[in-house]
């Protein structure tokens, strides 16, 4: 993800910093941070998936690679251009090319319009206002979705979750991105259907040369569909990685935490160090001084409630932020 990449990397985000502000009780307005320092790079064909806990800022995350939020500090790039220096007219061209598909297909489509008017409708605003070509285009990426043309007069309501699922998917494939953000896309499914989708959305980036940034809460997921993994924690990230070496590198306290619901999956000299750890987790509101992970490592020293590990660069593409790795 972070070597010589620079002529086909799709989105960069450099050192971004996002609060948000909240009335607390008694409604007093305090400020806490979602993400701190978060740097990102996905290229042309490549999945990157981020994995962590509920709150840990994946969302937020993928809020700002969409630039549907604006980061307090840092940058982001869309195909090597500041998003601050766009022109609208360039904004708009590129915007098209970086997608959405959320969890739950029940709200992210519009239950009052056919999947006829959901598929037509981004491609008669961002592409081309000719209808035929649109309903033509609509056809074409329902095949590449595995459903047929007689969903077109069907509204979602009529649809399986799993069919949603598709239409919102087939919805971004309208406008022929180049990148996917996939928050959480299979989690509100059964599991049978889930496997199906991941299989789609194996299948259409090989046939498309897509690139996805999936956000997820499972190891299986990610393991099935990523080739870099990026660990947060409380807003931070705190090691990146090769899927292919998941097992061959010493990881992080917090992956080692995470994949230790999924044993099978972890290496036997990193087995030996997940040992019972506390549940403490900190608030944003109150971050330790030192590393965010301390409360619940079992590994931690001295050193690490005073200074905060930095993310450091390990050989094979591997990133973490650990004074004891
Ligand atoms: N618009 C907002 N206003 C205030 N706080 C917010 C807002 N959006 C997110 N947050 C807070 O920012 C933190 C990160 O949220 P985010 O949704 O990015 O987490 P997440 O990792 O996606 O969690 P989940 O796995 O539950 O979806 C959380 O504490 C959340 O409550
Ligand atoms: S820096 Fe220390 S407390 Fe933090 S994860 Fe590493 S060993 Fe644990
Ligand atoms: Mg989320």
């Amino acid at each position: 993800m972070f070597e010589a990449y620079e002529d086909q990397c799709i989105i960069e985000v450099k050192e971004v910093w996002k609060s948000y502000s909240i009335k607390s009780f008694w409604f007093k307005k305090t400020f806490f941070y979602a993400l701190l320092k978060v740097s990102l790079k996905i290229k042309s064909r490549e999945v990157v998936s981020l994995l962590g806990e509920s709150g840990c800022g994946k969302t937020t995350l993928g809020k700002i690679v969409l630039n549907l939020e604006k980061p307090d500090r840092g940058e982001v790039f869309w195909f090597g251009k500041n998003l601050k220096s766009l022109s609208s007219r360039e904004y708009r061209k590129l915007r098209p090319q970086i997608q959405a598909v959320f969890q739950d297909p029940y709200s992210s489509l519009n239950p009052r319009l056919k999947v006829k008017d959901l598929l037509t409708e981004p491609y008669l605003i961002n592409i081309s206002s000719d209808r035929k070509k649109a309903l033509a285009k609509a056809e074409e990426v329902l095949e590449k979705v595995g459903l047929g043309n007689e969903v077109l007069e069907k509204y979602p309501h009529s649809l399986s979750g799993g069919q949603r699922q598709r239409i919102a998917l087939a919805r971004t494939l309208m406008l022929t991105p180049s990148l996917i953000v996939l928050d959480e896309p299979t989690s509100a499914l059964d599991v049978t259907i889930q496997a199906q989708i991941l299989n789609l959305l194996r299948r259409l980036k090989e046939s498309l040369n897509l690139s996805y940034l999936l956000i997820t809460h499972s190891i299986p997921v990610a393991l099935y569909l990523a080739d870099f993994i990026v660990v947060m924690y409380l807003g931070k990230v705190v090691e990146i990685f090769k899927k292919e070496l998941f097992k061959k590198v010493s990881h992080h306290p917090y992956t080692l935490l995470l994949f230790n619901s999924r044993p099978e999956v972890i290496s036997k000299t990193d087995k030996k160090k997940v040992m019972i750890v506390q549940e403490e987790v900190p608030s944003p509101f109150f971050r330790p001084k030192g590393c965010e992970f301390f409360s619940r490592c079992p590994e931690r020293e001295k050193e690490c409630s005073e200074i905060p590990p930095e993310l450091k660069v390990r050989p094979n593409q591997h990133f973490i932020a650990c004074h004891k790795r």
